[in-house]
């Protein structure tokens, strides 16, 4: 059988650093796993744009649609920001989310025990919290037409259309209750069915899909301004969120922040199965560029490490070497190994991006 591909798109800014340490995992399943990787690289994002003009070019677009899995670092930064905005960076990640029709995002909202002291909320609160978000990616007022600037009178207007289907939300609120499935049994809808009719749509269509293939999963609904207030109140009421794409992207930075650090945060963005059986996939942290302290080593590699965890387990059933890896992550933490973002008043062994990836290399070696 052919090796699993990959295709790397390490983008801007912080990046291409956290990228180079997921490159060390890689290697080691090759050479202490005998689980090897085709793997090819990409440009995605303003380092595209200085290459070709373009934040993706139809070329990496191919490839991306041929590989199992793409693994993408960060888009963006401020020198492009006053490019014209179908050139910007974000445009790159929003054509492959688009086109490769990623329409549920995954995002887990997990606190590591070692950084629990580490969220703006009371240990407590977020100790042991472990919550899946899931975002629906490819529709709503991201994409919904009409969409522009336009001129109304004397004055412009700006407008965007939130606009869901009843395919759309039934296919993403099944993914949410397959994952409900294997967790905790539960989830939440969010929606704002108050002052939307999509929102009231997606209460209804929602609803249904439970009722009539998943009558053994608990589905809740809230309204996405109550989720907010209820995710910083109790987090751990929650087990899966679904919710649309707007409000999953403010949903889930809160709920990354509640964890202790947005530099630790997975998240896998999955479409329709393709021939080989596999989902459509693209992997990533949550966090940005962060182009303030890009190339200086100080950026955290772990979220995207854990994005390749994550691909491990839902792209190559591969969930034994996924647990391994998260594991090695969690010793190296409890051994207080920290990189900047992580330093606390509590103190600890302070590493650079690579040395953080050296540290779980020789975890990983420790448990074999
Ligand atoms: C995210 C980001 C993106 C989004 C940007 C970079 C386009 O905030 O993945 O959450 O808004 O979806
Ligand atoms: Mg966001």
């Amino acid at each position: 059988m052919a090796n699993p591909s990959l295709l790397i798109l390490a983008g801007d800014g912080i990046g291409p650093e956290v990228m180079t340490e997921v490159k060390k995992i890689i290697g080691w399943l090759g050479t202490k796993r005998g689980i090897a990787f085709d793997v090819e690289e990409g440009l995605v994002g303003g380092c595209s744009y200085d290459a070709h003009g373009t934040p993706l070019t139809d070329a990496t677009m191919e490839r991306a649609q041929a590989v199992d899995a793409v693994l993408l670092g960060a888009v963006g930064g401020p020198k492009y920001d006053d490019l014209d905005f179908s050139v910007k960076p974000e445009r790159g990640l929003l054509r492959l989310r688009k086109e490769m029709d990623l329409y549920a995002n995954l995002r887990p909202a997990q606190c590591f025990d070692a950084l629990a002291d580490f969220s703006s909320l009371k240990k407590d609160v977020v100790a042991g919290l472990d919550i899946m978000i899931v975002r629906e990616l490819t529709s709503g007022v991201y994409f919904g037409e009409p969409r522009g600037i336009f001129t109304e009178g004397n004055e412009r207007v700006g407008i965007n259309t939130q606009r869901y289907t009843e395919s759309e939300i039934a296919r993403v609120a099944r993914s949410a209750f397959e994952l409900a499935r294997k967790r905790g049994g539960k989830v939440c809808s969010m929606e704002k069915a108050n002052v939307m009719e999509s929102g009231i749509l997606w209460r209804e269509v929602t609803q249904k899909v439970r009722d009539e293939e998943y009558p053994d999963v608990a589905l809740t609904h809230m309204y996405a301004d109550a989720g907010a207030m209820q995710l910083t109140r109790w987090p751990k009421q929650f087990d899966v969120i679904v919710t649309d794409n707007l409000f999953g992207d403010l949903l889930s930075d809160l709920a990354a922040m509640l964890t202790g650090s947005l530099g630790m945060l997975p998240s896998a963005s999955l479409g329709a199965p393709m021939a080989n059986g596999r989902p459509k996939a693209l992997y990533e942290p949550v966090h940005g560029s962060a182009p303030d302290i890009a190339g200086q080593g100080k950026a955290n590699p772990i979220a995207c490490i854990l994005s390749f965890a994550m691909a491990l387990r839902y792209s190559f059933d591969m969930g034994a070497e996924a647990d391994r890896l998260e594991q090695a992550v969690e010793t190296v933490l409890a051994q207080g190994v920290r990189t900047a973002d992580l330093m606390g008043p509590e103190g600890g062994t302070p590493v650079s991006t690579a040395e953080m990836g050296a540290r779980i290399v020789a975890a990983l070696d420790a448990s074999l």
